[in-house]
Parts: structure tokens; sequence; C-alpha cells
């Protein structure tokens, strides 16, 4: 495993493509593979996780090929096998560090008449899929987990499906899109009911496939999703958009390094994803969205960012805002602890069940670093006093990605360098994240290999 050390040095500037959407990227291959005929796809994301899903796709009969376009940039081609139309795996289906590729999987086996074996990394091996499993029996699928509802699981999915309307006790996209994929398959209408909305990427890529998706609002802000079994899927061209959520890492970066101005081009800008950059607003940052766009549904932008030279100044977020930022409080705690004054944020309960306990982790990780955090029931408090954290500390990643990055990231304005013990986790969503950092100015350098 590598360490990899980051040293604060002068301003970032330049020019930026982000990698592809980590969720998107997931759907597109699902939604391929359940289409028929061929669907390419260019912007995928080529990551652990999502090559996860392509090789569990692989497994399962679906023929996934790599070329490149006229610019020597990945072009996949997805032989899609229709809905129903997947076989059987003989192997099991390894899904690594992604909940996402495990629960949107098991959404889509739920209503094939297969049995399948779903494991995972030792920190997915760790998340409660009771919230996928649950409505995915009344589906009518056995499902054997490990206890406490865990992985590995092995899944007969059903041979005569039924719909369901389920409603979601916890606001999760990925919960609410393995039933939708799991309603594809299955007579009449699937119907979702979520608590507060909570990213839409499956909705709108099965309307790009042609699926109709019936979306209604409810009371207090909940909303009912709807598909209708059988649909024709028509498989087509998707152009994945950049990843907000890694977009998050060079932002902050770019906010805390004095003097620093970068524009990070072609980002999805789905509302349902910008909680982080509202809130940065918020805090006084200068976050400009230019050249709007659409791709495949998706609204798409540049995204220009200068150093906060004011200064950040603390906020507090209320519950509501945490789905549009679920992944992104790790980097927001980064900028919290360069803000003047307390930051707030309140309703994080989902963040003990992501690839580690994010709280627990991010409030360890800053104390580490000088900075005064507490979390406490499902709100995390961070102190910053307008100066540059001290740093000088090495960080236990563990297998989160985004703990990796975060601290990387603060260690770009620290007073002394950061360090985090395991930087091949970052492969996980943004596999060139020390070049693109050092591209645009920072130091990141790997510091040992230790086997
Ligand atoms: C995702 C949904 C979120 C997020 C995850 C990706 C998705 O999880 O944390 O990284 O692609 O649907 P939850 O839906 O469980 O909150």
């Amino acid at each position: 495993m590598t360490s990899l050390l980051s040293t604060a040095t002068g301003p970032l500037r330049g020019v930026a493509a982000p990698p592809g959407d980590k969720s998107i990227s997931h759907r597109a291959l699902l939604l391929g593979a359940l289409a028929v005929g061929e669907t390419v796809i260019e912007g995928l994301l080529e990551s652990g996780d999502v090559m996860g899903t392509a090789n569990a796709l692989r497994a399962l009969g679906v023929d996934i090929t790599r070329g490149e376009t006229g610019t020597g940039a990945p072009r996949y081609r997805v032989n899609g096998v229709g809905l129903g139309g997947l076989c059987e795996p003989s192997e099991v289906l390894q899904m690594g560090n992604s909940g996402t590729g495990a629960r949107l999987l098991m959404g889509v086996l739920a209503t094939h008449p297969l049995t399948c074996v779903l494991a995972g990394d030792s920190s997915l091996s760790e998340r409660p899929m009771a919230r996928v499993t649950e409505p995915l029996r009344r589906m009518g699928a056995e499902i054997q987990t490990r206890e406490g509802e865990r992985l590995p699981v092995t899944l007969h999915g059903a041979a005569e499906p039924v719909p369901i309307t389920h409603t979601l006790p916890v606001a999760s996209a990925q919960v609410k899109s393995a039933l939708l994929l799991a309603g594809l398959n299955a007579p009449g209408a699937t119907a979702v009911t979520e608590p507060l909305p909570t990213r839409d990427h499956t909705e709108r890529l099965l309307r790009h496939f042609g699926v109709t998706v019936d979306v209604k609002q409810e009371e207090g802000g909940a909303q009912t999703v709807t598909v209708v079994g059988y649909p024709e899927i028509s498989a087509g061209q998707v152009t994945v958009p950049g990843d907000p959520s890694s977009t998050a890492f060079p932002v902050v970066a770019a906010l805390i390094v004095p003097g620093s101005e970068v524009i990070l081009e072609g980002v999805c800008v789905n509302p349902l994803r910008m909680g982080l950059y509202e809130t940065l607003g918020e805090m006084g940052a200068e976050i400009s969205l230019k050249n709007r766009r659409d791709s495949c549904g998706e609204p798409v932008a540049d995204i220009v960012v200068c150093a906060a030279e004011g200064g950040l100044r603390g906020v507090e977020i209320a519950e509501e805002r945490a789905p549009s930022m679920i992944d992104e409080y790790p980097v927001l705690a980064v900028a919290a602890a360069h803000a003047r004054g307390a930051t707030i944020l309140h309703g994080l309960g989902e963040l003990r069940i992501k690839e580690s306990d994010r709280l627990v982790a991010i409030t360890k990780g800053l104390a580490a670093c000088g900075v005064t955090a507490r979390e406490q029931g499902d709100t995390l408090t961070i102190e910053g006093n307008g100066e540059p954290p001290p740093g000088g500390a090495t960080i236990a990643a563990g297998l989160d990605h985004r703990m990796a990055m975060a601290f990387l990231v603060l260690g770009m304005a620290a007073k002394e360098a950061v360090a985090v013990d395991n930087g091949d986790v970052i492969a996980t969503s943004f596999p060139s994240f020390p070049a693109f950092m050092n591209g645009l100015g920072a130091t990141i350098t790997g510091m040992k290999e230790d086997r």
C-alpha cells in the first residue's frame, strides 16, 4: 500500500476536466445491459467501483468492450441482452468497495430468475443491506445474507416478480434505484416514495433510454417515483459528465490555497448534487457555473473557483440538505477547518454507514491535524479560527477513498504536510487524483511501498 504526502505549495491554477460521474457510470452500464442492442458510453469513469460493475455484468453474460475515440479517450460498447436476458454467473460477483454497484445490481437481479452470490471488500461487507433486501424479498426474491443482513449474499431472483409500493425510511438514491431497476422486470407499477428528493440519475437515464418515469410530489417535500414493468429500453449513446463529488476536492483546494484560480470543465450540475456548492457559497466562496449545457438529460457546466481571499466563515446546515451533498462532508469538513467560526452540520446519521464511519473518521482526522471537532448524535461541529490548520499528521484512510482525498486537500494549505496511509484506495472513485491535483499545482508525492 502506498502512502501519499500532501505538502503546501503555491497557488493552484489551470483548467482541467474531472473524471466521469460515478453514479451515472454505474447506471449507464446497467441500463446498457438491460437494453436490447449496443449502447456506446463515452466519459465512463474508469475506477475500481465502476469496473467492478462492468465485470459483474460480464459475468452475467453481457459483452462490454473498451475502445477509444478519435482523441484517445475511452469508449465503451455494451451489448445489451434485454430485460430478462442475463445468464446465471458461474463465479461470485465481486463488488469490491462499491455500495452503489452492490445495491443497484441486487435490484436488477431480484427480478431475474437466477442464483447469484455477491461479495465485497471488508468495508462493503460491514455496510447494511437490509434497506434493499427487505423490499426486494417483497418483490419475490429469496436472499440469504450474513448476520446483520450483510454481504456476502446469495440471491435467488424471482421467477414471478411482484411489483411493490415502498416508502424509504431514509433518503437513499441507492435503494430507490435498486427498486426501480427491479420494477423494470416485474408486471405493473413499482412505486418508491422518498422522504426528501435524492439524486435522480436513474430516473433521468431511464428517460434517456426511452422509459417513462412518473414523479409525483407528496406532502412535506416527499415524492413518489413510479415505473411500469416491461418497458422498451432503447439502446443508444451516453456521454457521462464529470463527477461533482470528485470535483469537490479541487474546488475546496482552490478555495483554501491562497491565490488559486481553477476552472473545472464539463461537470454534472444536477441540482440534487449541488448541496456542497450551495454551502460553500454561504461560507463566502465565489463559485460560478459557466457554459451551461445538457448531456443525456443531465445539466452540465464549467465550474470556476477562486481562492476565498476574504476567508471562509462557519455556517450551520440543516438535515434537509444532507442528501444533496451526502458524499461531500469529508471535504466540507476541510473547508470548515479553514473557516472562521464554528460550522455545525446536522442530520449526518447516514455518514456512519458509508465506506467508513465518516463522523468518527472526520473528527479523529481533524483532531490529528490540530482542528477542534466533535460529533454528537447526528451532528458534527468543526471549530475553525480562520487560520491554516497545523496539519503534520498521518491519517488512517482505511478503505475510504473520500477520507484519503479530503485530508490530502487539507495538507495543501496546512502549516505542515499531511500524509494518508493508504493512497491506493483513491482508485475507488478518482484514480488520477494525485496527478490531477499536481497538474493544477499541488504537491502530492508517494512516500513508500510497504506490502
Ligand atoms: C449513490 C447514492 C448515495 C451516495 C453514493 C452513490 C448513488 O448513497 O452516497 O456514493 O449512486 O445512488 P445513498 O443513496 O445510500 O445515500
